[in-house]
């Protein structure tokens, strides 16, 4: 810390600085305001500023004001004493109003003066300690909302993984194709989206739409991959994978992971209530389940299958909205429907981005899969 004495009478100048020095602090001398403005601006450590008021050129008070106005001393800690040999009420208004903390009459008395250094010398070191620790938590906060928010991302980015390891894993005995599962996330998010969904929503359903037949895990191969049509027995077995699928995500408090057991626990049922395993009806399924059913439809029907070929995308609009003895459009929610249908361009961009990357040539039992 370091005091400026300024004052035009070098006997004053001299004897103010000694005085001050005394005090324990470092001193540096102007003669005018010009100079005063110099040293302050050249000397970071100055802080405490003990001037003459009445100085030829620049005064006191516009010496004050340059400072004041300059940006680099916008953060800078100071006090400010003037002295003056005659007590103008104008100047000292002015003086207050710009900042100057005390007036000292001349001849200064040094006892006075003492007074006004050493508790502006515990001012300004209370002051800058303050800023220091503002500082200090300042940093310490955007450094931890980073960190935070790096780890954040970890998590999500391990979460979102997981969850599509599960869903591939899933896949591995199915033969739909990985594309498959990545688009039936997509089309969920932006149908989630076009209904007015919130972005959380949008993001939980793009990561839990691809679980819907996580529960085909459970299925025994000799149905899963039977060529020709099932029997009774078979059919049950087949209908239980939603089930399966709920049992097995269900153990989670995790929002997504709830969604994604409810998602496969209700993506068979249907609006007009001739779906299974329960039969649900209207409301009582839940939406999440409702879109992914719809774009799980949308998406079989425009990849080839062994019992089929892929489907344009206005065959399969027209298939989906007017029905073809299979599928019909009560079976679907209205609301989920209608935005299906004012959103199909980008549906139809999803499947010609993330189209099929292998051939479909594996198990004829698919096509019992696909229509269960
Ligand atoms: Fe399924
Ligand atoms: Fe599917």
């Amino acid at each position: 810390m370091k005091a400026l004495i300024v004052d035009d009478e070098p006997d004053i100048r001299e004897e103010l600085g000694e005085f001050v020095e005394q005090l324990g602090l470092s001193v540096a001398l102007a003669s005018n305001g010009e100079e005063a403005l110099g040293k302050y601006f050249g000397d970071p450590e100055i802080s405490i500023i003990l001037s003459d008021l009445m100085m030829p050129g620049l005064n006191g008070l516009e010496m004050l004001d340059s400072i004041n106005d300059a940006p680099e001393s916008r953060q800078r800690v100071r006090r400010v004493i003037f002295m003056t040999a005659n007590g103008n009420t104008q100047s000292v208004i002015r003086a207050m109003h710009l900042g100057a903390k005390e007036f000292l009459l001349k001849p200064v008395d040094l006892d006075q003066l003492e007074r006004h250094i050493v508790s502006a010398m515990r001012e300004v070191a209370a002051d800058q300690a303050r800023q220091t620790e503002e500082i200090l938590l300042k940093q310490q906060v955007t450094l931890n909302s980073a960190e935070i928010s790096a780890l954040n991302r970890d998590v999500e980015e391990a979460y979102a993984e997981a969850l599509a390891c599960l869903a591939a894993a899933a896949e591995h005995k199915d033969p739909e194709t990985g594309q498959h599962i990545i688009r039936i996330g997509r089309y969920a998010a932006v149908l989630a989206a076009e209904l007015e969904k919130d972005k959380q929503w949008c993001d939980m359903i793009r990561l839990a739409a691809p679980l819907h037949d996580v529960g085909k895990v459970g299925m025994r191969d000799a149905v899963l991959l039977k060529e020709g049509p099932l029997d009774d027995d078979e059919l049950l077995h087949m209908r239980e994978h939603p089930e399966t699928g709920y049992r097995i995500l269900s153990g989670s408090a995790h929002p997504t992971m709830k969604m994604a057991a409810r998602i496969a626990r209700c993506h068979h049922e249907r609006w007009d209530g001739t779906g299974y395993p329960r039969g649900l009806k209207g409301s009582e399924i839940p939406v999440e389940a409702a879109i992914t059913t719809l774009v799980d439809v949308y998406d079989a029907l425009r990849s080839k299958r062994p019992y089929k070929p892929a489907f344009s995308h206005e065959k399969v609009m027209d298939i989906i909205l007017n029905g073809d003895g299979r599928t019909e459009s009560q079976h679907f929610n209205p609301e989920v429907l209608a935005a299906f249908e004012s959103a199909q361009s980008r549906m139809a961009a999803i499947f010609d981005q993330l189209g099929d990357d292998r051939e479909f040539a594996t198990q004829a039992g698919s096509l019992k899969r696909e229509v269960l």
